[in-house]
């Protein structure tokens, strides 16, 4: 199994789980993060400290989808083991539904 993050990273962008990764397996894209399922060791300590709760372990049914998109966009996207800032807007969009179909953007963020 793997931790993976979902939906509700996209826009809101947070961070705080890249600072307790102990395997820093977190990449960043332009508005949104995602962990690599290979190097993820199945620790869980990400999981609450996402404000949003965006982070899901992979054996909760109905995420295949977001198993894709972080397998993908791992290898993609750079890696991040730092905390920046969050969007400004995090707060508004924290909570919306089907951000992927409408905000989801597949360039890469900065990295660390
Ligand atoms: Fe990192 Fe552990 Fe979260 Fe996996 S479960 S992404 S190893 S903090
Ligand atoms: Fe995203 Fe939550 Fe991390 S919003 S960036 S998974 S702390």
């Amino acid at each position: 199994m793997t931790y993976i993050v979902t939906d509700n990273c996209i826009k809101c962008k947070y961070m705080d789980c890249v600072e307790v990764c102990p395997v820093d397996c977190f990449y960043e894209g332009e508005n949104m993060l995602v962990i690599h399922p290979d190097e993820c060791i199945d620790c869980g300590v990400c999981e609450p400290e996402c404000p949003a709760d965006a982070i899901k372990p992979d054996t909760e049914p109905g995420l295949e989808k977001w198993l894709q998109v972080n397998t993908e966009y791992a290898s993609k996207w750079p890696n991040i083991t730092v905390k920046r800032d969050a969007p400004a807007d995090a707060k508004d969009f924290d909570g919306k539904t089907g951000k992927f179909e409408a905000y989801f953007s597949p360039k890469p963020g900065q990295g660390d």
